[in-house]
């Protein structure tokens, strides 16, 4: 436990980056929305609200209000797991997959990801982007431990769901992996020839663990939905593909793949699951890409 505490609270940096090539930022105080502007080390709006950098450099926009959230972002326990558990290259092909929709032709590519977690997928996705790439969270730890591995990045404490705080048509590339998804906002946040990237659980994502704490595993296709109300949103689907593989897990990453779901992470709470030594698990997402209609 020690260990796991020093692993988030070492490195602090002593001040959050914001860079020149960044999309727009704007003020989150209710009713106001003004642009932010980085001055004297702080983000600042006109109408005189602003904000100073956590000393682990990450920007916190929170209002009160998102503290008392019934959804306050992953735990420390689950961003470890996840953390852990993207370390040990699980999800290097579906990356691989996911950057066949990156475009390499745009230099300064304003990149907002939402639910970016321990912002492990930032730079391996958008390498050579640091400075235009904006991750956002509602998890302290998550943004801890995002600001420590690519500290040049903008990492921000937010609620995704309370409105992006992101002026209108600044975004040139969302991505949404396996996080929030506010469709209106994405939608008024993406430039003209802009993107969006999504990425779901498929229905039999990890399905020998779920099978293994439930009698059967829950098969749940989120796809059409998604792509329904991205639709309704003025979104429309470009392309939709599966990533899937299939790997031979022990009893430490399978205890992480428990943990850094949610369901699993209540089933761990009551005391469900199993001690499973060895598992042959399947890894699988439906990826969808999208754009303005
Ligand atoms: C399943 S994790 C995915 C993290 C990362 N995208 C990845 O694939 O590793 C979902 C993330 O969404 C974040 N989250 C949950 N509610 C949020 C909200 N309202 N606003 C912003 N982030 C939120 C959680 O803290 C968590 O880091
Ligand atoms: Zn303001």
């Amino acid at each position: 436990m020690r260990l796991r505490r020093e692993l988030l609270t070492s490195f602090y940096i002593s001040a959050g980056p914001y860079n020149s090539g960044m999309l727009q930022l704007c003020c989150t105080v209710r009713n106001c929305s003004h642009p932010l502007v980085h001055t004297e080390g702080r983000l600042a709006c006109d109408a005189g609200h602003h904000f100073d950098p956590a000393k682990e450099g990450y920007w916190n926009l929170t209002q009160p209000q998102d503290k008392k959230s019934a959804n306050p972002g992953d735990n420390r326990d689950a961003v470890l797991a996840r953390h852990r558990w993207l370390g040990r290259g699980h999800a290097a092909g579906l990356v691989t997959v996911l950057k066949l929709w990156i475009p390499d032709s745009t230099p300064q590519m304003r990149i907002l990801d939402l639910g970016c977690g321990d912002g492990s997928f930032g730079p391996w996705m958008f390498p050579g982007h640091a400075t235009s790439y904006c991750g956002i969270d509602l998890s302290k730890p998550a943004m801890k431990l995002a600001a420590r591995n690519w500290p040049e990045a903008t990492w921000i404490l937010a609620n995704a769901d309370r409105g992006l705080p992101v002026m209108d048509s600044s975004v040139d590339c969302v991505v949404s992996l396996f996080g929030r998804r506010p469709v209106a906002e994405i939608k008024r946040v993406l430039s003209e020839p802009g993107r969006c990237i999504v990425a779901v659980p498929a229905e039999d994502d990890l399905i020998e663990l779920r099978e293994a704490v439930q009698k059967e595993g829950t098969h749940r296709n989120r796809v059409d939905a998604i792509i329904q109300e991205m639709d309704t949103n003025g979104l429309v689907c470009a392309e939709q593909k599966q990533w899937r593989t299939q790997v031979e897990i022990g009893a430490d990453e399978i205890e992480d793949a428990f943990a850094m779901t949610y369901r699993a992470r209540r089933w761990s709470e009551q005391k469900r699951i199993p001690s499973i030594n060895t598992a042959k698990v399947t890894l699988a997402a439906d990826l969808m890409l999208f754009h303005h209609k």
